[in-house]
This record gives C-alpha cells, sequence and structure tokens, in this order.
C-alpha cells in the first residue's frame, strides 16, 4: 500500500513537474512576469464619453521607458480615445496590450478624419496586442463620403509602421472611417483571430492592406468590409494568408500595383483555405495602365471557395480609374508565377475566369489546377489577353491560357 501511494506521489510530481516547465517554456514567458500597466489607474474612464487619450499615452510611456516586460491593461468597458499615438523606439522589447475593452473613437469626422490614422504604432519592437475592440464610429464619414459633399479622407483605425516582431491577436475592428489595419514598413508580424466587420457599402474601407513589409502572416480571421478584405502593396514579400473568411468586400487584392514608375514588387506571396461570400471579387492581381518597373511574382492561391462571387479569378491590369491618365497605356508590372490549385464554387457573373493581362508585358506561367467554377446552372467562361501559362487537372471553365 505505501508502496503504491508512493509510486501515485511521484507520478503527480513528475506531472506537476512536466506542468511547470511546460508553462515557463510557454511562448510568452514575458507575460507572467511582466509588470502591469492599467489605464484606468492613469485615469482612463470606461464611460464611453471621457477623452481617455492622455491616460493611454502615460500608460504607454511608462511600459516603453521601463527595462522589463510590460502589459498595459484595459479592462472592460468603452474608453472613449480621441488619437493614441504609441511610438518607439522603446527600451523595452516585450510589450503586451491586452485588451479587455472597447476603445471608442469620437463619432465626428472632423475630429480625426484629416489625421489618416487613429490608433498608432510606429518604430516598435516585439509589441502583441491581445483581444480588445476598436471601434473606428466612421458612420458620420461614410454618410458623408456617400453624399458626394467635400469630406475628410478619413482615419485608419489600426496603423503599424516601421516595426518588427509583432502579434496581433483576438482583436475585433470595427466601423472603421478608412482602412481597417495597415502594416507598413514590418517585418514579421503575425495576425490570428482577427475580426474585421463593416458594413458593404461603407467606401474605402480596406480590411488588412499590407504594403512594403516582408514576413507578414494573417490566419484565421473573418473580414467584412466595403472593400478589399486584404489589398496587398508594393514591397510586400513572404506574405502568408490562410483560413480567411471574406465577405462582404472586393477580395483579396494583389495591387493596385504600379502607380508609380519606380515601385518596389510584390513576391512569394500564399493564399490558402479562403471562403468567400457574395464578393465583388475572389482571388485578383489589379494593376495600372501605366509605365513603372514593378513586378508580381511567386504567388500561390490555393484552396478557395467561392460563393456566389462576381470576379471569382481575375487579373486586371488594365485599371484606369475615370480613363484619366493613362487611357490606350500599357502597365510596366511583369506578372509571373501564379499559380491557382483547387478553386471552386460559383460566379456571380458568366466571365469566372479573367486574365487582362498587360499587351506590353503579358502575363507568364500562369498556372491552373482544378478549378471548378459554374455560372448558376451553366458553364461559366474564362477570358485571356496576354496571358500565357498552363492548365492541369480539372480545369472549368476551360483554360484560355
Ligand atoms: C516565402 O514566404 C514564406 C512565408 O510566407 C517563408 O516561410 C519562405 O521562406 C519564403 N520563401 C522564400 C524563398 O523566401
Amino acid at each position: 500500500m505505501a508502496e503504491l501511494i508512493f509510486i501515485t506521489c511521484l507520478n503527480y510530481l513528475v506531472l506537476a513537474l512536466s506542468i511547470f516547465m511546460l508553462l515557463s517554456e510557454s511562448p510568452s514567458p514575458a507575460y507572467a512576469a511582466s509588470v502591469q500597466y492599467n489605464v484606468v489607474s492613469f485615469g482612463a474612464k470606461a464611460d464611453d464619453t471621457t477623452d481617455s487619450s492622455k491616460a493611454f499615452q502615460s500608460a504607454w510611456a511608462s511600459a516603453c521607458g521601463s527595462m522589463r516586460a510590460a502589459t498595459i491593461y484595459v479592462p472592460r468597458g468603452r474608453f472613449l480615445v480621441r488619437s493614441a499615438s504609441f511610438k518607439g523606439p522603446c527600451k523595452n522589447l516585450a510589450i503586451t496590450v491586452r485588451i479587455d475593452g472597447t476603445l471608442v473613437a469620437p463619432s465626428n469626422c472632423n475630429v480625426n478624419g484629416d489625421a489618416g490614422n487613429w490608433i498608432v504604432f510606429r518604430h516598435v519592437i516585439g509589441v502583441s496586442v491581445i483581444g480588445g475592440t476598436l471601434d473606428g464610429q466612421g458612420m458620420d464619414l461614410w454618410a458623408c463620403k456617400l453624399s458626394g459633399k467635400s469630406c475628410p479622407s478619413g482615419a485608419t483605425n489600426l496603423m503599424i509602421s516601421n516595426s518588427e516582431n509583432i502579434l496581433v491577436s483576438g482583436l475585433s475592428s470595427l466601423n472603421s472611417q478608412m482602412f481597417h489595419i495597415v502594416v507598413s514598413g514590418c517585418q514579421n508580424v503575425k495576425m490570428q483571430g482577427v475580426k474585421v466587420s463593416n458594413p458593404g457599402t461603407s467606401p474605402n474601407t480596406d480590411g488588412i492592406h499590407i504594403t512594403a513589409s516582408t514576413g507578414v502572416t494573417i490566419r484565421n480571421s473573418k473580414i467584412g468590409t466595403g472593400d478589399d478584405c486584404v489589398s496587398i502593396g508594393p514591397g510586400t514579400n513572404n506574405l502568408w494568408i490562410e483560413n480567411i473568411a471574406c465577405g462582404p468586400g472586393h477580395g483579396i487584392s494583389i495591387g493596385s500595383l504600379g502607380q508609380d514608375q519606380e515601385e518596389d514588387g510584390v513576391q512569394n506571396v500564399t493564399v490558402k483555405t479562403v471562403t468567400f461570400t457574395g464578393t465583388q471579387n475572389g482571388l485578383r492581381i489589379k494593376s495600372w495602365a501605366t509605365p513603372s518597373n514593378g513586378f508580381a511574382r511567386n504567388i500561390l492561391f490555393q484552396h478557395a471557395i467561392m460563393n456566389n462571387v462576381q470576379n471569382p479569378i481575375i487579373i486586371d491590369q488594365n485599371y484606369c480609374p475615370d480613363n484619366s491618365g493613362c487611357p490606350t497605356q500599357a502597365s510596366g508590372v511583369r506578372v509571373s508565377d501564379v499559380t491557382y490549385q483547387d478553386i471552386y464554387g460559383t460566379s456571380a457573373t458568366l466571365v469566372a475566369v479573367k486574365f487582362d493581362c498587360s499587351s506590353k508585358y503579358p502575363c507568364t506561367a500562369i498556372r491552373m489546377q482544378d478549378v471548378k467554377l459554374t455560372y448558376w446552372n451553366q458553364l461559366a467562361t474564362a477570358s485571356c489577353a496576354h496571358a500565357d501559362g498552363t492548365a492541369s487537372g480539372l480545369v472549368q471553365p476551360s483554360s484560355c491560357l
């Protein structure tokens, strides 16, 4: 009996030890040992009306100046924040912003509609934003824009610029005036479990915009908005997008590229396991019909489901809004090595596959494998201009490459 108890105890000891080791090896060791700065103790008020910007700013200054890993804590409730700029460089390379509540932007679009951004992280390294809701209260601005009056251009809910090793997990972004989340000039940014929500009618409200950044991943996220779910700008490398629900919105778009004569290219982009529902586009590459040295290459679109999507697969290199500045010009953007693999579902228009490439620099090495798109109960069609490539497996509509 004693021996049995001894063995059981030993088992518990081993178990306890392994749990302890597991915990101490968890990826955010900073977390447990970090100093905490609660924005309420800096004067923030969860009353939806008092501007808490200063309190957020002071909490940031403390965290940024601390030598120890730090957590800024935002408890439950609605905090009105006129604007917040979390700037580095910081002494601290492990700051967690843990949000249980909601940050609310001023509803009057004249307050920060011209500022460009609402919540900003700039020049920081090792910041994690966990949970929380950002409510941009953009209704006022959308109404102004839709009425055709002259309006401020609008603020991005969350701007992350010139930063490194960033995690955004479980964040909700609502009612942004303009783009929801912009990642610009960054390295190693992970976004997961992000929820983006705007009405399908709200103008210029891209969900997540990536530009001039390397090593961004977006996983397990749900994006419904009035413009692109994800838009991918010049200078984006090594981007990974996986398990996304998109709609309403304009789909996932590489571009617009080639607006500038001198422009960084886009390369090594993987978009996999995406469901598009009622969107304007599915998988799109888009460039201006103007001279440029830009490019898009080494792109993989894999495992996508289209539900009633207007342009499920599209390359449009003749983008020229209002036909001003670019009629009769050809895009300089070189599009090559683009693979579409296991894409199926329904198109809301007859032409489900459209490759409208540059007459000066035709698309090369476009590959289609196992694509099946239908238009109601008919076969959909495919249309190609200046596009070269191959098709394999079942491809319907049959390839025009
Ligand atoms: C392409 O990007 C992925 C991340 O999305 C990265 O793991 C891989 O190493 C990159 N490949 C090259 C050749 O840079």
